[in-house]
């Protein structure tokens, strides 16, 4: 069975195929026509997703070592995302599949992170056993998922402001770091010191996140600071980098904790753009290793959006017969 996997919820453009859960290949054209904003732009993300789709998909089959013909089905984010990217996306797999007379399948953007672990590059490579818990962090979510099964899933807690990356880019954003901010805080904190600035933490019940007073309070401490010295970011900003970064994954494993003990599950793994940090990663790794618990990092590459997670849990809808009808269309906004 081959999955044609396509991604255009954002601002990559994105194609993979998998072929019996084996992923055969994964193309993705990421657009720098953003950087200059400081942000996403939905019109233009949709226009180079116009541009790049065609190219984009053909490589994927052609890297897979395949034509068109060996297509068992089409498998695309049909949301949450950016309504005119999905609709590129959306528009291009009905109209291939009516080509090609072969079914299409839709596919939550935030199952595809959740089953990103599913992907095998291999024969053996190892898969999460269920139920497990996956820490979705992202530059649009913050979620505590339990995955009861492929097609079966509750989101346990979510933010109830910000996403763990909007944390991340809005201060990268005031100590002038270039968009997205993430990974630049990463690469900055590993030389600063995390215990230098303490900001805040949240105090919400249950399961849910909050980052908005950390971003206030980090704000405050720059403004304070700067009055003072106002070369105050450029001289701090590892440590600043590094003690944003350990608060984030403070708040973010305080919860983890809690929903593990709650649930008792023997498996976590973590999936979405924030997962590619260096210091969640360690430090999801290391709970794990201190709880016996086994632990499902993904390899970066599948950390942002890419075809090859919407393949995957297209396949897993196609072995369930879970089809979708031409009439469907793309939604921005849709949780698990
Ligand atoms: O899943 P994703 O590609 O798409 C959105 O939901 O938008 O996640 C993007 C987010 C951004 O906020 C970005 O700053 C963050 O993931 N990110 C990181 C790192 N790499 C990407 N945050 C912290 N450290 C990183 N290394």
């Amino acid at each position: 069975m081959v999955i044609l996997g396509i991604e255009s919820s954002c601002d990559d453009t994105s194609a993979a195929v998998i072929r019996d859960g084996l992923l055969l290949s994964n193309v993705i054209a990421s657009q720098d026509v953003h950087a200059e904003y400081g942000g996403v732009v939905p019109e233009l993300a949709s226009r180079a997703h116009q541009q790049n789709i065609l190219p984009v998909v053909d490589t994927a089959i052609k890297r897979a070592g395949l034509t068109p013909a060996d297509l068992s089905a089409i498998a695309f984010t049909r949301g949450p995302g950016l309504l005119g990217s999905l609709l590129v996306g959306t528009s291009f797999a009905k109209g291939m599949s009516l080509g090609l007379r072969i079914p299409i399948i839709d596919v939550n953007h935030l199952h595809g992170h959740v089953l990103s672990h599913f992907i095998r590059r291999e024969e053996g490579d190892e898969i999460p056993t269920f139920p497990y818990l996956c820490l979705l962090v992202s530059g649009g979510n913050s979620q505590i998922i339990l995955v009861r099964n492929y097609n079966d899933m509750k989101i346990l807690g979510r933010t109830i402001d910000d996403a763990a990356g909007e944390a991340f880019d809005k201060c990268a954003k005031v100590m002038g770091l270039p968009y997205p901010g993430g990974p630049h805080i990463d690469r900055l904190a590993a030389e600063g010191d995390p215990k230098r600035f303490k900001f805040a933490k949240p105090h919400i019940p249950g399961l849910d996140y909050s980052f908005s007073g950390l971003k206030t309070s980090f704000l405050y401490t720059l403004r304070d600071n700067i009055k003072a010295d106002p070369d105050f970011v450029e001289k701090n900003k590892a440590d600043l980098a590094a003690s944003l970064q350990a608060t984030i994954i403070a708040i973010l494993m305080d919860k983890l904790d809690k929903a593990v003990r709650e649930t008792g599950v023997a498996t976590v793994a973590i999936g979405g753009g924030v997962s590619a940090n260096s210091g969640v990663r360690d430090v999801v790794a290391e709970y794990c290793r201190r709880r016996g618990l086994k632990a499902f990092i993904p390899p970066r590459l599948f950390t942002t959006d890419n075809a090859a997670m919407v393949a995957i849990a297209g396949y897993f809808k196609y072995l369930d017969k879970d089809f979708c009808p031409y009439d469907k269309a793309p939604y921005a906004r849709v949780e698990v």
